[in-house]
């Protein structure tokens, strides 16, 4: 199983909500657990726990079944935003998502469906969200960039250049939870600043939880344009960038590449 350059996965991969329910073999499953211990955190500093847990292990109600689910936990700890350690775990999983789509699997984010008591009970840790996969039972991948339902690029930054654009456009083609998008950019020379949607009260229901999972995964997807493209990437804090956040939104965090 090969997690070389995802750039040219997340141009094509996709949710997988319709699975093959035999369970996935031994030495598959060994693979996916010695990758989930390579995984790179965003924070060195919060402690999470993934483990993968089977079909019987989720009360999955009305949503279609996976042989398999890796059940995100997390340390909660606050980090530069107060809900830094959501964003850590998107970034972390998000690394799993491509992988399974650059390896013949599918998955898909599950925020709505939970643990069964005894998995919440196996870590002193917060449960966080849920990733199903497993062998796919619908097409795997993408072919064309239409097939994306996303915000064109104008809508979610302020920088417009052609070096640039084509880093954008991978956490352009990001998933977020019910397709919120709910990231926008600004940059400053070599940084792009990663800002995100400060949603109305309504949507605030549904939305706030996941928005900084959803900014974790743009974030990934970010470095790995930027990396794609032969820069490198550090990921910092930055006080200025806070200050001049766009109205309408929340600083998160930038991206400085050299
Ligand atoms: C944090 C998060 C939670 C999600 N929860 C669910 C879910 O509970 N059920 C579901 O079918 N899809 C879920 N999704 C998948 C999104 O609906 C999907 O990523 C989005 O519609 C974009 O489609 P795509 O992933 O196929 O590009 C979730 C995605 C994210 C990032």
């Amino acid at each position: 199983m090969k997690d070389a350059d995802f750039y040219p996965i997340i141009f094509r991969r996709k949710s997988i909500r319709t699975y093959d329910p035999t369970p996935l073999d031994e030495d598959i499953l060994g693979n996916i657990k010695d990758q989930i211990t390579s995984l790179k955190p965003l924070y060195n500093d919060i402690e999470v726990d993934f483990k993968i847990i089977s079909q019987s292990d989720v009360n999955s109600r009305m949503m279609k079944k996976a042989p398999h689910y890796i059940a995100a936990f997390s340390e909660a700890k606050e980090k530069h935003t107060e809900e830094g350690y959501k964003t850590n775990i998107g970034f972390i999983l998000q690394q799993m998502d491509l992988f399974f789509s650059a390896n013949g699997l599918g998955s898909c984010w599950q925020g709505i469906p939970k643990p069964r008591k005894k998995v919440l009970e196996s870590s002193d840790l917060e449960f966080i969200i849920l990733m199903a996969f497993g062998n796919p039972k619908e097409t795997l991948h993408r072919n064309n960039i239409l097939e994306f339902k996303r915000k064109p690029l104008q809508k979610i930054c302020k920088i417009s250049d052609s070096g640039v654009d084509e880093i954008l456009e991978a956490a352009r083609l990001a998933p977020s939870a019910i397709n919120s998008q709910p990231w926008f950019f600004t940059r400053n020379n070599h940084v792009i600043n990663v800002h995100s949607f400060k949603p109305n009260i309504i949507r605030a229901i549904i939305m706030k939880k996941y928005i900084p999972i959803d900014m974790g995964i743009a974030l990934y997807h970010l470095k790995v344009g930027a990396e794609h493209f032969g820069k490198t990437v550090e990921i910092v804090f930055d006080e200025n960038a806070k200050n001049n956040t766009p109205n309408g939104y929340n600083y998160v965090i930038s991206l400085k590449m050299d």
